[in-house]
């Protein structure tokens, strides 16, 4: 065949392939277009088998002509094959096949512990490798374990230290974890080594730094030839491991009927870092650790004999170093309850400022 004719045919199997194209609606229908065209048997594929019959010096056009005409039918046709794909995809995104198992999926909101118990099992975990174990006592107290097993009797002003709700049945909501000192002494006698965690409550105006609700840590430790240096010693190492780090404390005298002497035993406030600020109450120091040497009366009230024995007690506030550990301002988020997902976390000096979800 002449070049004239061949250029005819050719464009003849385009515009054919155009047309057709047009109505394809299925990519299979387009894959048998393709070979039916472009194979080897194909309308277009089965001329290069005609260049042998032209004379040497047209070969070389034929098969450029040819292989140019394939060109241009492999890209109408992968076109339509393009658009075929996208319409098939909106169509599926629409409809039931909505659901792409190629996207990540969402993740479901996970809860934690509560930053109090957190540091409380930190604490049962410290004092239990220091051979203590860990005791609990009832939260709805009678006034005798509150108050007169602790050498505060009725008449006595120290209980106006600690307002109290008192039950309509008498008894009071334990305004400390003392309590749980004369009941361990009662249960376990001397030697004896203790701690018991739990909620207290007291009558309270609450603002950022007073919860009417809030947890303890109570010690006890007694044993012959103990000493108040046992005492501090012990709490340094405890409120070093807390924070994992070297707390700076200071020791003051405290008074608390209970013990003989008592301290109060004050870390360095990690919110300002001692500089000083609403949660320290502008001191640069947080009091953590009210303690002291158990009150002989105290330990006589609980049968132990005072003539071998000794102890120390403290009342950890559990709710303030876990305020300290996690850098929380205000008292009052810890019972708030509130459960809005946490959407950023911003560090302020020694404090984590979280904001939550509108
Ligand atoms: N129970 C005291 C309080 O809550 C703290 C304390 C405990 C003090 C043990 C000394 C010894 O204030």
């Amino acid at each position: 065949m002449d070049l004239e004719t061949l250029n005819q045919q050719i464009a003849e199997i385009e515009a054919d392939v155009a047309k057709k194209v047009g109505d394809m609606q299925a990519v299979d229908a387009l894959r048998s277009l393709d070979t039916s065209i472009l194979g080897k048997k194909g309308t277009l594929g089965s001329l290069i088998g005609g260049i042998k019959d032209y004379p040497p010096a047209q070969k070389g056009q034929v098969g450029q002509t040819i292989n140019a005409a394939k060109k241009r039918v492999k890209a109408i046709i992968d076109a339509r094959h393009a658009a075929l794909k996208q319409a098939a995809v909106s169509a599926d995104s629409a409809g039931a096949m909505a659901h792409d198992p190629t996207l990540p999926g969402d993740r479901p909101t996970m809860g934690s512990v509560h930053p109090v118990t957190a540091v409380q099992w930190e604490v049962e975990r410290i004092f239990e490798r220091l051979g203590f174990t860990v005791e609990a006592g009832p939260e709805m107290e009678s006034e005798y374990h509150n108050f007169e097993a602790l050498n505060i009797p009725a008449s006595h002003p120290a209980r106006d230290m600690q307002d109290t709700f008192w039950l309509t049945n008498g008894s009071v909501l334990r305004t400390h974890t003392s309590p749980v000192q004369h009941r361990s002494m009662k249960k376990f006698g001397a030697p004896l080594r203790v701690i018991a965690p739990g909620r207290c409550f007291r009558y309270e105006t609450i603002d950022a730094s007073h919860e009417n609700t809030f947890h303890q840590v109570e010690g006890l430790l007694i044993d012959k030839d103990i000493s108040i240096a046992n005492l501090i010693a012990m709490a340094k190492t405890l409120l070093n491991e807390v924070m994992n780090r070297e707390v700076k404390v200071r020791v003051r005298p405290g008074f608390f009927p209970f013990v003989e002497p008592g301290i109060e035993l004050d870390m360095n406030c990690e919110i300002c870092d001692g500089a000083g600020c609403a949660t320290c109450k502008r001191s640069g120091w947080i009091e953590v650790l009210p303690a002291g040497m158990v009150h002989p009366k105290v330990l006589e009230a609980g049968g132990i004999d005072t003539e071998v024995y000794t102890g120390f007690a403290f009342g950890l506030g559990l709710t303030r170093l876990a305020m300290m550990k996690y850098g929380i301002r205000d008292i009052r988020v810890l019972n708030s309850g509130d459960l809005r997902p946490i959407v950023g976390r911003e560090r302020q000096g020694g404090a984590v400022i979280v904001s939550r979800e509108p």
